[in-house]
């Protein structure tokens, strides 16, 4: 039995120690004061797994401060082994899995972590989209089967609230559809191509800026906002879909003729992500370039800002925008999740 006073240490096993881990653990070791002070929580990390950087572990557990010490330093503990993920997930002895791997097609590694954490005991914070847009009813009985937990707030729009939104503050409602642009790496290659630059140019800017990846293609041929749209589906619409029956455009082949025309008749391209429920029940779920018109309310998401627009029977229509949406938000989304599992409300 524990007393309400007393501090309750919560270990974390973190797979995958890239941008969103990394600035997730510098939130959690600036507010560790008001953590054990307000929530009584101690965040305690006993694994951590990267691709090629090795493998940390330590039974007792250490602040999240001090692994990204480790980490940057190269102290011994992050020392080249690399130990398998299921391995590192079971023998972790941990509460928490924090899954931070990269996007992959079928979302198949991330889904076979996900099972090993419940199936050890563990409750699940993911950012990686990939269980949620290729496999979400199944990971959801997966965990209910083990009386554990799933969250994901960070898979989509950052730190701002869309799945908290919908589970929290809209009892006894259903939604219907959404309509959103997601995707930073299109809205600014779409912005560059209407000041002349090709593509190509338009999406070197977007990586000399941090916002598109190495390998801008996932964004390019819209497989990440299908990605995106198949999650929002499978979570707010009760869909069972994945992305690959996501109606996509690619934004490849557009010249700046193309945006500039389109800009001339007083409306703007965006890569729009948008589902619905149809009059028979199914979901249709698409990503498609459209010509916004100025009434839209997402004609003016541009750069790293996005938007949703949810229809909900009740509720009617609401709108969220997150205006220039960085690191620090997608790491809040994680920081938002272990506090929603583990703060008596
Ligand atoms: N960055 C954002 O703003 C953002 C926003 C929303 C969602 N996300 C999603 O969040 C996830 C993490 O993003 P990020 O920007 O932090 O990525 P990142 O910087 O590329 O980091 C990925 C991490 O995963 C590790 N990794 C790769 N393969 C692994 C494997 N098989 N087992 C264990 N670790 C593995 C990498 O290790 P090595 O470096 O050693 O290879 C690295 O530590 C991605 O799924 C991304 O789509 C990111």
């Amino acid at each position: 039995v524990t007393s309400a006073n007393e501090i309750r240490n919560v270990k974390l096993c973190l797979l995958g120690f890239g941008h969103v881990t990394q600035r997730f653990c510098e939130i959690v070791a600036d507010r560790s004061q008001e953590l054990a002070e307000r929530h009584r929580l101690r965040l305690l990390v006993t694994a951590v797994g990267t691709g090629r950087h090795g493998s940390l572990t330590h039974s007792v557990g250490i602040p999240p401060g001090s692994v990204l010490e480790r980490f940057h330093e190269g102290v011994p503990g992050f020392d080249g082994r690399q130990i398998a993920a299921t391995t590192l997930i079971s023998e972790s002895g941990a509460d928490v899995l924090v899954e931070s791997t990269p996007l992959e097609h079928g979302g198949t590694a991330a889904i076979s972590h996900l099972e090993c954490a419940f199936d050890s005991g563990l409750d699940v914070i993911t950012v990686n989209k990939g269980p949620i847009a290729w496999a979400y009813e199944r990971m959801r009985t997966y965990a209910r089967e083990r009386s554990r937990r799933l969250r994901f707030e960070g898979i989509t729009m950052d730190g701002c609230p869309v799945y908290n939104l919908a589970e929290f503050c809209l009892p006894g409602d259903r939604i219907t559809s959404f309509r959103g642009v997601l995707n930073s790496t299109t809205n600014y290659a779409l912005d560059a191509m209407a000041t002349g630059a090709s593509l190509d140019q338009a999406i070197g800017e977007a990586q000399a800026q941090g916002i598109a990846e190495s390998d801008p293609s996932h964004d390019v041929e819209g497989h990440d906002a299908a990605a995106k749209v198949a999650a929002l589906a499978n979570v707010l619409l009760g869909a069972d879909i994945t992305p690959d029956s996501v109606g996509r455009d690619s934004i490849r082949g557009l010249t700046p003729d193309d945006v500039s025309s389109v800009i001339s008749e007083g409306r703007r391209l965006r890569v729009v992500c948008s589902a619905a429920i149809t009059h028979d029940n199914r979901v249709a779920a698409q990503v498609s370039l459209e010509p916004l018109t100025r009434d839209d309310p997402l004609y003016s998401i541009s750069g790293t800002s996005s938007a949703l627009i949810l229809q909900a029977e009740l509720a009617g229509t609401i709108e969220i925008v997150e205006r220039d949406g960085l690191l620090t938000q997608t790491a809040y989304a994680v920081y938002s999740d272990l506090l929603t599992l583990f703060v008596q409300r």
